[in-house]
């Protein structure tokens, strides 16, 4: 058997983050070794504390938790929490963690275990799924964590629609300067990156009979919150089923053929009324002469997902929530 694999996710929970966290901290081909927060779809303390709330239901007191930038580089502080509930988190009135966080800032913490990591040569994947401020801000700070990262793997962007708005996903929508500093970063420092956007995020999906089966299997532990967090979203959006959204993020890493790849160029707007946040994905052919392109090359090849086995990462959240029943 291949030894786990070593993660580290940068959340915003997040309905959906919180989703991603019970899959990493319960699958056995992941070793989540922290889990670092950012300010996003709700402010950075809610975030926090919602974090510590999923790791005390997985009952895993031994992944530190840091606080990392609580507000964009650039822009105003927003919140999602239209979407993801007053509190962050489904607004499920559950008990709260009381649990305190690492008293490092993220920035410090991620520089500490990756600095380890090239030491050990065992690099970390790195899955942030929210904005990307505390990334770039380690990125620019501490580039010589580079060799302890294997790869960065994000939720964010998108090749065709956005959510934020009708250009950008909220992710990098929320940061763009936070986002086009990290794709720079990969470039420079050679650090391979994938992108899980939207063109994908929206299809592995869990039905509400399906959420009901993991609630009545578990109603206090992982499978019952998961399961509430579903049943959320389709009462929230009157829907039938709802995405596992970020947890997608986290299939990849653990059966990374269930998703299609294109390695191609990738930047970000940062200008622009209508398409500010956008990732503008080049899919022209690179056989034509694209030397009077007055734009130039861009910064980074991006591995940009293109196609996933739906019905397989959501199985296989499902079955792992549930304890591998
Ligand atoms: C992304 O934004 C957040 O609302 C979700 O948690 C996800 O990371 C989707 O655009
Ligand atoms: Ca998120």
């Amino acid at each position: 058997m291949r030894a786990p694999l070593p993660v580290i996710l940068d959340v915003d929970t997040g309905v959906d983050d919180a989703c991603a966290i019970l899959l990493a901290g319960m699958h056995p081909a992941i070793d989540l070794r922290a889990v670092t927060c950012v300010g996003g779809n709700a402010p950075l303390a809610d975030v926090v504390r919602n974090t510590l709330t999923v790791l005390d239901v997985l009952g895993r007191p031994d992944v530190p938790v840091a606080a990392g930038a609580d507000r964009p580089l650039l822009e105003a502080p927003a919140d999602a929490r239209h979407v993801h509930g007053a509190d962050g988190m489904g607004d499920l009135g559950r008990p709260f963690s009381t649990r305190t966080p690492d008293p490092r800032h993220a920035v410090e913490l991620l520089r500490d275990l990756l600095r380890a990591a090239a030491a050990e040569r065992r690099p970390i994947t790195l899955i942030p799924l929210a904005p990307l401020t505390t990334i770039a801000l380690l990125l620019r700070t501490y580039p010589d964590v580079a060799p302890g990262i294997a790869r960065i793997l994000f939720m964010g962007g998108s090749a065709a629609t956005g959510n934020a708005t009708a250009s950008a996903e909220f992710n990098v929508f929320h940061d763009p300067e936070a986002a086009a500093i990290v794709l720079g970063a990969c470039g420079q420092l050679d650090i391979p990156v994938t992108m899980y956007g939207l063109d994908v995020f929206y299809q592995p999906v869990v039905t509400r009979a399906e959420a009901e089966d993991l609630i009545a299997h578990d109603p206090t532990g992982p499978a019952g919150l998961g399961g509430a967090l579903i049943d959320f979203q389709c009462r929230r959006f009157a829907s039938p089923a709802a995405t596992i959204g970020d947890a997608g993020a986290v299939c990849a890493a653990i059966d990374p053929d269930g998703l299609d790849t294109t390695r191609l160029p990738v930047r970000v707007e940062l200008a622009g009324r209508y398409t500010r946040g956008r990732t503008i994905v080049d899919h022209r052919d690179t056989g034509l002469d694209l030397a009077h392109d007055p734009h130039g090359p861009a910064d980074v090849l991006v591995d940009v997902a293109c196609a996933v086995a739906a019905d397989r990462y959501a199985t296989l959240w499902r079955t792992t929530i549930r304890g591998g029943r």
